[in-house]
């Protein structure tokens, strides 16, 4: 032992080889990771400079200095030789530094009517507005690929499910389109929230604005926002942009994790309704048969990254006093980690659902098994011999209970055995047994006929067009 302040300390050394300082080093930099920020910080500064000389804050000369010396330092680091430094805490103290190194006295002027408060809120801005952009560019994507298979199949039959029951039978078609008005829906969410992000902090300054004549309408328009953020107090504390974005997210890797369910269960040995290309599965080390839905599985899995990171900056945020606190530099990891997630789950689903192979024998014989048009039975009694619903329901379960004594199923059963159950049962009624009958009844708007689906499908290719 050497020095007391540098050397592991009695009561915590235990976990912690580092002396003190070391840890609050540790604890307090954010370069590690807000280092992915370096673009938008660069754009920022470089906005910001540009309007100092325009107002005359700066002059001309130093402004451009500071711009191109900006330039140099972008290049850098995407060069990937760019000396990122811990004791610099941040990427804006990183970046500022070697600004300095590179064109000296002038970099220190930079930080005029700014503080890191507006700068980072600003960055992390830009950041999170890049990230719903290609979120609505991935999730229309997707939109698409579902589409096609919506138009593929809108009139392959397949057995619909409540309690995952068999329920009636449905199209492939519907089924795939419920799943573009999802995410149609998400797309949305993360359009308004573009929108209502989309205002400058920069010129907040730490916290009450600045004696300085800045132009905040020149950085925010520079920067691509609509107009300043109006209340400085709030452009630097606020973080409901990044929570718009991260519920956003949660909810559109809901849909997706509800997807993947499906996938797994449909491409089982027991259901077989789907296969995935070797693309999309992996074999087991040990069981030669098997081919498993990893990329479902993770999909599915995902959510839980994703609505952890919602839950941990709801946490963060929660009962912080205005305006900036420390607290907030812990919004960027979960953010990062949560668009990181999002846009490679959007991605894998993407990339499956255009290589997925239906096969539609098998859904049309599970469509056709469990009873499934049952309803239908039930609809034609009400329909054709004035049935009250209720007791038409009750003829049709006790027909379902002697199909499934005989081991057949509806429209197996003889019309001797149809009469016994209701006198008012004829021929007729066979025709809407049929699964293709069946859903070829179903022309309610939204319904599963295929000429609803058709309708639907055409209506999202005129959209996504
Ligand atoms: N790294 C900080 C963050 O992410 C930047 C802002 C620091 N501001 C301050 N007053 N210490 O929040």
């Amino acid at each position: 032992m050497t020095d007391d302040t540098k050397t592991s300390n009695a009561m915590w050394g235990g976990r912690f080889a580092a002396g003190p300082d070391a840890i609050m080093e540790a604890i307090n930099a954010s370069i590690s990771f807000d280092k992915r920020l370096y673009a938008q910080d660069i754009r920022g500064s470089r906005a910001h400079a540009a309007m100092l000389a325009a107002t005359g804050i700066l002059t001309h000369s130093d402004a451009e200095a500071i711009g191109e010396g900006l330039l140099t330092v972008l290049s850098e680091i995407e060069a990937g030789d760019f000396p990122f430094s811990t004791a610099l805490e941040d990427i804006h103290m990183n970046v500022e530094a070697r600004l300095k190194a590179l064109i000296g006295e002038p970099a220190g002027r930079l930080h005029t009517a700014r503080s890191r408060n507006d700068q980072v809120a600003t960055d992390f801005r830009l950041w999170v507005r890049d990230q719903a952009d290609a979120a609505i560019t991935s999730l229309t994507a997707l939109m698409k690929v579902l589409v096609a298979q919506a138009e593929q199949g809108a009139d392959w039959v397949m057995p619909g499910f409540t309690h995952l029951q068999t329920a009636q039978p449905v199209t492939w078609g519907h089924h795939m389109m419920a799943y573009v008005e999802m995410f149609a829906r998400d797309r949305s969410r993360f359009e308004d929230a573009r929108k209502r992000m989309n205002e400058c902090p920069l010129g907040s300054a730490a916290l009450a604005g600045t004696g300085f004549p800045i132009d905040r309408h020149m950085t925010a328009q520079a920067l691509g926002f609509d107009r300043p953020m109006a209340n400085s107090l709030d452009g630097v504390s606020d973080r409901d942009f990044a929570l718009e974005f991260l519920s956003s997210a949660a909810i559109c890797a809901v849909h997706l994790s509800r997807l993947a369910e499906e996938l797994v269960i449909w491409s089982s040995a027991q259901f077989r309704f789907v296969a995935m290309s070797d693309k999309w599965s992996t074999g087991s080390s040990i069981m030669p048969q098997k081919r498993n839905p990893d990329a479902a599985e993770l999909i599915r899995a995902k959510i839980g990254r994703v609505l952890g990171a919602a839950v941990a900056l709801f946490t963060v945020m929660k009962g912080l006093p205005l305006a900036y606190s420390k607290d907030m530099q812990e919004d960027k990891e979960q953010v990062f980690d949560a668009a990181d997630t999002l846009m490679l789950a959007l991605a894998a689903m993407t990339g499956m659902m255009s290589d997925l192979t239906v096969n539609t024998g098998k859904l049309e014989a599970a469509a056709s098994s469990g009873f499934s048009t049952a309803t239908d039975l039930a609809d034609w009694l009400v329909r054709e011999a004035g049935l009250p619903f209720r007791d038409a329901h009750h003829v049709t379960g006790s027909l379902v209970a002697l199909a499934e004594k005989k081991g057949c199923d509806l429209p197996d059963l003889s019309l001797e055995e149809l009469k016994s159950a209701h006198p008012a049962l004829t021929e007729a009624v066979y025709s809407v047994l049929g699964v293709h009958n069946s859903v070829a009844s179903r022309q309610s708007y939204g319904g599963t006929a295929p000429d609803q689906v058709r309708a639907q499908v055409a209506r999202w290719q005129g959209l996504l067009a």
